[in-house]
């Protein structure tokens, strides 16, 4: 039965976010307090954001990373091996990881000051308020890493990759700016291929079987937690690469 269907889907999902992401409840206010420690991690809500705005809008490069290199982001990083990885391996990007879970968060924060990166930060809130972290022309690429498909039909606009979101990441992308998504799912991956054919993005590259390509590429150097559950359960990665902003001839 298609509801039945829909349930599955969804279902797994939460599973996974029960009991692979589990962390126990004194580890938990453990990680939470010392994430107030680290000065690489912003934590802003709607409410704080509406009020005061977030200070570094526009000034990430100046006030933050006190360098002119171009800003990548990852968005529902959950642990944040992408930010993290990218910042080891490209010393002339800097990184941002968005996610609305701390305790995930923690990972990354805790690695990247273990290894003093300082091209790496972490900002916690939910992804539908990034218009207020970031200036027109701010950011360079997007990294989504393995987001929740949203089965249901109700839900696609919360689809990371959904002309809405796409619209939030224009305001602040630069004109060829790229978006990265990885995923496990087939569903998300055949909407967001009908997304870039109707909005006439330049697509760059897309598999849905991407460790089976024979390509030697960057998206290939880092596993994330999800990836690997979905590798361990023989489970195909999906990648697709494309600009920001629809060709124009
Ligand atoms: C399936 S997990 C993937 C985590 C990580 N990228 C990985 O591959 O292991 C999805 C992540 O997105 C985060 N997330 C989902 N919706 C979000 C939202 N609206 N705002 C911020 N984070 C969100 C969740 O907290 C979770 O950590």
């Amino acid at each position: 039965m298609p509801s039945n269907k829909k349930k599955t889907a969804a279902h797994g999902y939460l599973v996974c976010e029960k009991f692979l992401f589990r962390v126990g409840k004194k580890n938990k206010l453990k990680r939470f307090a010392e994430n107030q420690t680290f000065d690489h991690l912003f934590q802003y809500n709607f409410q704080e954001l509406q009020a005061n705005g977030f200070p570094l809008k526009g000034q990430w490069n100046d006030r933050f990373f006190n360098n002119d290199n171009p800003i990548v982001l990852e968005l529902g990083c959950g642990k944040g091996e992408y930010t993290v990885g990218l910042a080891k391996a490209r010393v002339g990007t800097n990184h941002i990881g968005f996610d609305i879970k701390g305790a995930r968060m923690w990972k990354g924060l805790k690695e990247s000051q273990q290894l003093g990166l300082k091209n790496v930060a972490f900002v916690r809130t939910r992804i539908e308020l990034i218009n207020h972290f970031f200036e027109p022309d701010e950011v360079s690429e997007i990294w989504i890493t393995f987001p929740d498909p949203q089965p249901q039909s109700s839900r696609i606009r919360k689809r990371l990759t959904s002309p809405v979101f796409l619209n939030y990441y224009r305001k602040f992308m630069k004109a060829d700016g790229i978006v990265h998504l990885k995923t496990d799912s087939q569903l998300l991956y055949d909407y967001t291929m009908e997304v870039i054919e109707e909005e006439k993005l330049p697509l760059h590259f897309h598999t849905n079987d991407l460790y089976a390509t024979a390509e030697d590429m960057e998206v290939k150097n880092f596993r994330t937690f999800y990836e690997q559950m979905w590798l361990g359960q023989g489970i195909s990665i999906k990648y697709i690469q494309f600009g920001i902003n629809p060709i124009t001839r």
